[in-house]
């Protein structure tokens, strides 16, 4: 069809062209057509005249004109000749033929035979006239008129035009076949070298081989080229197309970075031991960052330095707070550090998550700065500091700084190790400059994070509104190309790396129990009959997360839709968060509120709408909710990114289920298949929930099936490679410095 419309494109033109060419071209060949014929009457009207002229000069010599008339009839044979007259030297007519004009005088004769064209129309028609002087005997001259019937001529014309007409038809016919078949033939050609390109048997040459022989060499070099940026791009967004694994990571370890040493450091740590009766538990706390990086440090090696915050942490470490982890296979070590409770008040309840957590997040909680707080936040951002150069065994480990608690740690390794790579990542949203500056202590928070090679965040935006907080902070030099803030003479590369999680390993879901099963275990574990549908919630009980947002939404779909009650049950996981502070026990007190009032007003005997979950659950409980729930809802009233989404999607190998994501989660931008909610819009986000459940399941499948490709792509081990290969990228220009440096010493 579009080929077709190129033809017509080509083939109206040359139409048009064509059609202009004859109108043209018709006068034109007229002038000439006459041209030729009075021509051609001229030669035969003088042929004529001497063929006459002895007989002419002998009749009016002897005074015999009357034997010109047989001469004259005989002569008027030829069909063209319409009519003889013959004039003398005074302009007398001497003898004229019977279709001679009436009142053509001699004289006007030899007027009009003077005329270029030398034409008399008249009632007869059109006539050529032709006068010839004969020379008599006596000395004198008479003159031999000739008129031609140019009836003839306007036949002949009218011939030649048709002809014309013929021919420029024909000519345009082939020319359009020829076109067509040619440009079939050529369009054919140029798919089958495109497609060549695009399936790679061209560019996987080098740029220097032949082109395609129907394709112009130059415009198959500029398809490569476009191909290999679009390659690039899309390896700079989403990695090799190689799975991302621990395997891999540690080969990019070993190879670009030359198993250097890595060190993490984070106010979490991955593994909380606690006294229980006479027994020392150990358990994960539910935390995305422990989530994300203990794979890596798995795969790494490395030491992690971490806050001791359990009960029985003393007892199980050595005197240096150090032991080997994950129990039982000791892949990397934690360094514990020991915090008195002052310390901890003030650096992690007072100026963490009292002043930069509410900062960071826009959830309407004002943040609080104290004096006080700061001090300690700087003591113990100088312990961790600490901590990390002494397990340093080389001059240029890579440090790994987690989050918000530990914003003064890079600057104050910087100072001791300057040939460290250190990358902060941020897991919490960057607010916008004026947010931002509310902070008394923005410049040291600032100062303290350009110490870092790189500084991640989870997204571009939060990148911007930092180098937007820098340009209104700090006297520095920003290159926003690059992306890098030149700051003191160092400079410190500013990129967004979405965090994620570890894919479950094949191995490890081929022991899961079966989704059915799973879902009987949850429905029996809290009284739910068989039948009946679950909302799912997963959080630690924060008020960033929009828990009442979502159990309103909740209490207006069973207003709305009666019907559920009694099949529909919403199980909220709040895991204990930050008990210690005010504003985390007010949002306990505002959920177990919202829970017992729907509670109150659609539950009955046997019937509770939703339940509370209000404790730690182990990661195969947490499993086992995911593959039971029909619908997972995220409604954090704002969010660096959040892993319970990725964990759900991850649980769902039966690819059923549907995910509603806050559209204020960082997350939201990865998974564009998840039913997007505004947490502040009770009754969009009761209509989601209506639409999730009654989704189709071949759609469920779809979207499913799409994040569960974009999440185990874009799992926790392409974020650390990214990082990494960024950094070894950053180790290696300062190496190559370093030695261009020497050189230029010696
Ligand atoms: O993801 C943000 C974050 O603050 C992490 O840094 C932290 O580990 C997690 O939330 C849980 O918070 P907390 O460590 O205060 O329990």
């Amino acid at each position: 069809m579009k080929l077709f419309r190129f033809q017509l494109q080509f083939l109206i033109p040359l139409g048009v062209t064509l059609i202009v060419a004859v109108v043209l071209a018709f006068p034109l060949m007229d002038a000439l057509t006459q041209r030729w014929f009075s021509r051609d009457l001229g030669l035969r009207s003088a042929l004529v005249a001497s063929a006459l002229s002895e007989s002419i000069n002998k009749a009016v010599s002897g005074q015999n004109i009357e034997r010109l008339h047989p001469l004259f009839d005989r002569t008027l044979k030829d069909e063209r000749l319409t009519a003889l007259g013959l004039c003398r030297s005074d302009g007398r007519l001497l003898l004229s033929t019977p279709e001679y004009p009436v009142g053509l005088s001699c004289a006007q004769a030899n007027e009009i035979s003077h005329r270029s064209p030398p034409r008399l129309v008249s009632e007869a028609g059109t006539m050529h006239i032709s006068i010839h002087p004969i020379a008599l005997d006596s000395g004198e001259s008479v003159e031999l008129i000739q008129l031609h019937d140019l009836a003839f001529v306007e036949r002949r014309t009218l011939l030649s035009r048709q002809y014309f007409v013929i021919f420029v038809v024909l000519l345009g016919l082939v020319i359009a076949l020829t076109t067509v078949v040619a440009a079939q033939l050529s369009w054919r050609a140029w798919i089958k070298g495109i497609r060549g390109i695009l399936r790679g048997e061209d560019v996987a040459r080098a740029p220097l081989s032949p082109a395609p022989p129907e394709l112009p060499a130059d415009f198959a070099a500029d398809i490569r080229a476009r191909l290999r940026d679009l390659e690039d791009e899309y390896h700079r967004n989403h990695g090799s197309s190689e799975h991302w694994s621990a395997a891999r990571l540690r080969s990019l370890l070993r190879t670009q970075l030359r198993s250097d040493q890595v060190i993490v450091a984070s106010n979490r740590e991955p593994y909380i031991h606690e006294r229980q009766n006479d027994q020392i538990i150990v358990s994960q706390p539910a935390s995305g960052l422990v989530t994300a990086i203990e794979p890596v440090m798995r795969a790494c090696s490395g030491t992690w330095i971490a806050h001791g915050s359990g009960g029985a942490d003393r007892e199980m470490a050595d005197k240096q707070g150090c032991l080997a982890l994950p129990p039982g296979t000791s892949e990397y070590t934690l360094r514990r550090l020991w915090l008195s409770p002052e310390e901890e008040a003030g650096y992690y309840s007072g100026f963490a998550n009292g002043g930069l957590w509410p900062l960071c997040h826009l959830a309407n909680m004002l943040p609080v700065f104290r004096d006080v707080d700061w001090v300690h936040y700087q003591t113990v951002n100088r312990r961790f500091a600490e901590a990390i150069i002494a397990e340093a065994r080389v001059e240029d480990p890579v440090v790994l700084v987690q989050d918000y608690h530990l914003a003064l740690v890079p600057a104050m390794v910087r100072e001791r190790l300057p040939r460290a790579t250190i990358i902060s990542f941020w897991h919490i949203p960057w607010p916008n400059p004026e947010a931002f500056l509310i902070c008394p202590w923005r410049s040291e928070i600032l100062h303290g994070m350009l110490g870092s090679t790189i500084i991640g965040f989870q997204t571009r935006h939060h990148c911007r509104n930092f180098i937007d907080t820098i340009d209104r902070t700090l006297e520095a030099r920003i290159d926003h190309e690059r992306s890098t803030i030149l700051y003191h003479g160092a400079e410190s590369l500013i990129e967004s790396y979405p965090i994620s999680i570890a894919w479950p390993e094949s191995a490890e879901q081929e022991k899961w129990p079966s989704v059915i099963e799973h879902g009987a275990e949850v429905r029996r574990q809290h009284g739910l009959p068989e039948s009946s549908r679950i909302i799912l919630g997963v959080d630690r009980l924060d008020y960033i997360k929009g828990i009442p947002e979502r159990l309103a939404a909740f209490e207006r779909l069973l207003e709305a839709s009666p019907e559920w009650l009694g099949k529909l049950v919403f199980l909220q996981v709040a895991a204990p968060s930050r008990e210690s502070m005010q504003e985390y026990q007010m949002a306990r007190a505002r959920v177990a509120h919202c829970v017992g009032r729907i509670n109150a007003r659609f539950g009955w005997p046997g019937y509770q709408p939703v339940h509370l979950l209000a404790r730690h659950h182990d990661r195969a409980e947490i499993l086992a909710l995911y593959r039971a729930a029909d619908v997972c809802m995220v409604s954090s009233l704002h969010d660096g990114m959040n892993l319970v989404c990725k964990e759900f999607i991850a649980a769902r190998d039966d690819e059923r289920g549907v995910l509603l994501l806050s559209q204020f989660a960082g997350a939201s931008r990865e998974l564009p298949e998840a039913l997007s909610i505004n947490p502040y819009h009770v009754e969009g986000m009761a209509t989601a929930l209506q639409q999730a459940l009654e989704m189709p399941l071949a759609e469920q499948r779809e979207r499913m099936a799409s994040m569960r490709m974009a999440v185990r792509e874009a799992n926790v081990f392409r974020w650390a490679s990214r990082m990494l290969s960024d950094a070894s990228r950053q180790r290696l220009h300062e190496r190559v410095t370093l030695r261009v440096q020497r050189h230029h010493d010696a």
